[in-house]
Parts: C-alpha cells; sequence; structure tokens
C-alpha cells in the first residue's frame, strides 16, 4: 500500500479532485521538467542533434517496461484518435464481417472504424453493456468473437463505467477467430497492470494525460512486430534512415529507421513534451503498477462501500477496474450534481448514465468525506 503522495502534487487541502479519468494533475516534478525543457527552448543554441532522439528513445523505453513490449515496438503520436487511424491504415481484413466495438466507447476509438467498415464493406456490431446483475464485460465480448469477426476493438477499461475486460482472454478467442486486436489503454495504463506478451494485441494505443500523469498532446502506440513494414499516416523526415546526419538531408531516402519509428508522428521529438512524460512515467514505474493498483483499489472500496450504502449501484469489485467507479443513480444523476459538487470544491465526471470517480494516490480521506458530504447535500 503506497502511503498517500499528496506532497508531490499542487493540490490545495480543500480541493477533492477524484477525477484522474478526465485528466491527471501534474506533479511539481512533471512541472519543473516542462519549466527546463522551456528554457532551453528559449537558448537553442544549447539544443544538439542528439536531442532530437533521445528524448523519443527514452520514451520508447519507459513505455515498453510499462507494457512489457520491446523499446522497438512503441512509436510517439499526438492522441488516441492518430494511432486508431494507423491500426485502421494498417488492417485489411476479408469483407462481409464484423468489427467488434463495446456499447458507449470513446469516440475516438469508434469514428476510425466506421469509415474502416464502409470502405471494407464490413459491419459494426456493437456489444451491449452487460446489465447491473450481471456486469461481465469479458464474458460479453467472447459471446461476440466468432469467424465472421474481423477487427476486435475494445479498452481495458469501460471509459464510462470502470468495468475491466480481460484482454488476455479477448485476445486469445480474437486470435483463434483470425481477427485483428486493437486496444485503448488509455483509462487504464499506468494504473493497471498490462502485459503486451500475453495478450498479443496487433496494435495498442494510449494518450498520456490520465493514468500515466503526463502533459496533453502525447500518446504511445505499441505496434506488434508483424505490422512494423506497414504504411504510416505522415511521410516525416527523421522516420528515414540516416535522419541523424542533419547535412545529408536532401539525399531522401526511401527506407524507414526500424521497428515502430516509422509511425512516429512529426515532430515527434517534442521537446517540451517529452521529458514532462518521462518525468511521470519514471515515478509511476518507481511507484509500481501493481502498488498503485492495490493501493487505488482500497479508496476505491471505500468510496464504494459508502455509495452502495447510500443506495447508488456500483459493480461488484470483481468486475470492475482497481483504480475507476461508475456510481449509478436509479433515475440518472441529478441534472445539477456536478455543479453543486464544484461549488464545494468537489471534482468528479458524469459520463453516460455514471457519476464517474477516479482518484489516485494524491486522494485522502478527507477527500472522501469531502466527496460524500457535497453528494448527499447536493441530492
Ligand atoms: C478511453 C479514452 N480514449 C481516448 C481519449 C482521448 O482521445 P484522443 O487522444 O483522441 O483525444 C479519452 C479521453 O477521455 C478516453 O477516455
Amino acid at each position: 500500500m503506497i502511503p498517500c503522495q499528496r506532497q508531490l502534487f499542487d493540490i490545495p487541502d480543500d480541493v477533492a479532485y477524484i477525477n484522474c479519468a478526465y485528466l491527471s494533475p501534474l506533479m511539481h516534478s512533471v512541472a519543473e521538467a516542462g519549466r527546463a525543457a522551456i528554457a532551453s527552448k528559449m537558448r537553442p543554441w544549447g539544443v544538439v542533434t542528439e536531442d532530437f532522439f533521445s528524448g523519443p528513445d527514452a520514451m520508447r523505453k519507459l513505455t515498453a517496461r510499462l507494457l512489457n513490449a520491446a523499446p522497438a515496438d512503441i512509436a510517439i503520436i499526438p492522441s488516441v484518435s492518430y494511432g486508431v487511424a494507423i491500426a485502421a491504415l494498417n488492417l485489411n481484413p476479408k469483407p462481409n464481417g464484423e468489427i467488434l466495438l463495446l456499447k458507449d466507447d470513446f469516440p475516438s476509438d469508434v469514428y476510425s472504424w466506421r469509415r474502416f467498415a464502409a470502405e471494407k464493406n464490413l459491419r459494426i456490431r456493437t456489444v451491449d453493456q452487460p446489465t447491473p446483475d450481471a456486469p461481465d464485460l469479458t464474458a460479453a465480448i467472447l459471446a461476440a468473437i466468432g469467424p465472421q469477426t474481423r477487427v476486435v476493438s475494445v479498452p481495458q477499461v469501460h471509459w464510462t463505467n470502470g468495468l475491466k475486460l480481460d484482454l488476455v482472454r479477448i485476445g486469445q478467442a480474437a486470435r483463434a477467430n483470425g481477427a485483428a486486436l486493437v486496444l485503448d489503454l488509455t483509462q487504464s495504463l499506468g494504473a493497471m497492470p498490462v502485459d503486451i506478451q500475453a495478450i498479443d494485441p496487433d496494435f495498442a494505443v494510449a494518450a498520456c494525460y490520465k493514468w500515466l500523469l503526463g502533459p496533453y498532446g502525447i500518446g504511445v502506440l505499441y505496434v506488434a512486430p508483424r505490422h512494423q513494414h506497414g504504411r504510416p499516416l505522415e511521410e516525416g523526415w527523421i522516420a528515414r534512415q540516416g535522419s541523424e546526419n542533419f547535412a545529408g538531408l536532401i539525399n531522401y531516402q526511401d527506407e524507414y529507421q526500424p521497428g515502430a519509428i516509422r509511425f512516429d508522428m512529426g515532430e515527434r521529438s517534442q521537446f517540451q513534451l517529452l521529458p514532462m512524460a518521462a518525468a511521470a512515467m519514471h515515478q509511476v514505474l518507481d511507484w509500481g503498477v501493481d502498488n498503485i493498483a492495490g493501493s487505488l483499489s482500497v479508496l476505491t472500496a471505500r468510496i464504494a462501500e459508502e455509495a452502495s450504502a447510500m443506495g447508488l449501484s456500483v459493480a461488484p469489485a470483481e468486475n470492475r477496474a482497481p483504480h475507476y467507479l461508475g456510481l449509478a443513480f436509479a433515475d440518472g444523476p441529478p441534472p445539477d450534481l456536478l455543479q453543486n459538487l464544484r461549488a464545494r470544491n468537489v471534482h468528479v465526471s458524469v459520463r453516460g448514465s455514471s457519476v464517474r470517480v477516479t482518484p489516485h494516490l494524491y486522494n485522502n480521506e478527507s477527500d472522501i468525506e469531502r466527496f460524500f458530504d457535497a453528494l448527499r447535500a447536493s441530492l
């Protein structure tokens, strides 16, 4: 159990920010890395060729540790939509089959597949949310996978209600049916263990600004080795062989750098964002993802218990992610709930029909009390 880490963040005592699934707060150390990076751009004569490569390489290594993948499998991208677009560009399934999506999945995981379905003559099949008395999302997806499945696009945690999916079993079923597996790990990477070797997806994407505790505008894409000769979205200069030799860039190269580098976004060296993202990932790895998950599960269990006692419905612990709660009101959340909570310095989200409560290591018992006091006062 990791003790409360609030001192590493800039959160006043009277603010209960239980909303990491929205935007994580930056740690002081991460802000400091950003300030140092800005200072460096004020004096660009200190920026050397090596700096265009060292930041991305460090980011690939840190991401690989979080995923149990190889650094060469990681591309640097700006957003989830960018990563999903790369996946769609590089899959070419037989027509007349299905793309499996979860009902109410995040839109960046839906729109590329809608275009893909139209272009490849496929159907989108949406797997319904399970009922509260049988909230097993894994079983629902497994029941829908069959020989007609061409692509399975799922998260590890449903972004509205925190229900979790067993990606190893889903990966097995997808492979057994010849379907590609594309993952959005934005709401889990950093807070739940992920073993890419065991899951073996085709592509997996994550934005850095939630559970990776990093800045906005940067993300990571895992590309399975079997797709690493595929087509990038952009044709930037730095992804090509020999790009380290700036004087020789006019000698255009058809060959790419090895591994997943070809899928990097343009200007991937991101001198301000990458040092911040890396500082945050270092801290996450120092804490250990298993320890983070275990510690957050204690907080969410405490919140779940009190919410249930108030008559809100909460999925059983075995079906939900350790760090993520969706609290459901019988008739939906009151329309002015969020404003009322905000007026009392309590910050959570409403997504779909759930009040989404997502703590991190900066939250403490008094945040939880503040949340329930404000909730009771708002009903
Ligand atoms: C599951 C999930 N994926 C992705 C995103 C962000 O998508 P994008 O990076 O395309 O803006 C969010 C943001 O809330 C999310 O919850």
